[in-house]
């Protein structure tokens, strides 16, 4: 192998094996972040060379939206549909039982919309976001709308969570989502049942949508490298 950054091989590798899962006439979600970012280009890349026809996609996020029509990809609406066939999309923590913490892009919302209503949903990510306990490394991101900031900031520390609004770079204030909200990381010292955290979450007035995605993944397609090698595996 090259010096390329073993990250950036993982991703690229994964992407491209899940975009080699798409078949003709096939309605496909549209994930959001840098590994996704990959899928969908070498599904641009598929539909060029004619190996795939008549594909649609539903992105989740505007970074996804902008992603498929630079390479070619035409979208639709959740309106003008009545299934998903496949969802691509990556994740900041799998655990053993394919359960999910999302949300480092700020699109869980729309992801898990997209995601939950395909027939297959395919995680992409590369080994080091494999983890025994969800929250272990990554900060569980909440959706909230902004005037209910301050009470779900209180809610969450009473769930023995450590709040923190999240901050944007290279921009002034808080991280907008695409649909007007603000998001709030929150450590937990550990989650201990996803299923139950994600439902209490979810019901304090004023959250959105939370990250743990429970029970959704059907397959997680995992990049690593294995004696200099770039490999997938499926978990
Ligand atoms: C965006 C997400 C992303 O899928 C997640 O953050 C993984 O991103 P990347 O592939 O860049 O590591 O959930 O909201």
């Amino acid at each position: 192998m090259t010096n390329a950054d073993p990250v950036k091989v993982m991703k690229q590798e994964v992407g491209k094996a899940a975009a080699d899962r798409v078949k003709s006439n096939s309605i496909v979600g549209l994930g959001t972040g840098s590994t996704t970012a990959y899928a969908i280009e070498y599904i641009g890349e598929r539909l060029s060379k004619g190996e795939i026809t008549n594909i649609v996609g539903i992105p989740t996020s505007f970074q996804a939206e902008v992603l498929a029509k630079k390479y070619g990809i035409p979208l639709t609406t959740l309106d003008a549909i009545d299934h998903i066939d496949v969802a691509i999309d990556g994740a900041d923590e799998v655990d053993p039982q394919k359960n999910l913490i999302k949300g480092g892009g700020a699109a869980h919302t729309r992801e898990k919309v997209v995601d939950a209503l395909a027939d297959e949903f395919v995680v992409v990510v590369d080994g080091g976001k494999l983890t025994d306990k969800l929250g272990s490394t990554f900060l569980l991101p909440v959706e909230v709308i902004p005037m209910a900031i301050t009470p779900v900031m209180n809610a969450l520390s009473k769930l023995g969570g450590k709040p923190e609004l999240r901050m944007g770079i290279k921009k002034a204030g808080p991280v907008v989502t695409d649909q007007g909200n603000l998001v709030v990381d929150v450590k937990f010292d550990s989650i201990d049942n996803p299923e139950e955290l994600e439902k209490t979450i979810n019901n304090i007035p004023g959250v959105l949508e939370n990250g743990l995605f429970v029970g959704v993944a059907d397959i997680v397609l995992v990049g690593e490298i294995i004696d200099g090698k770039p490999t997938v595996r499926e978990m």
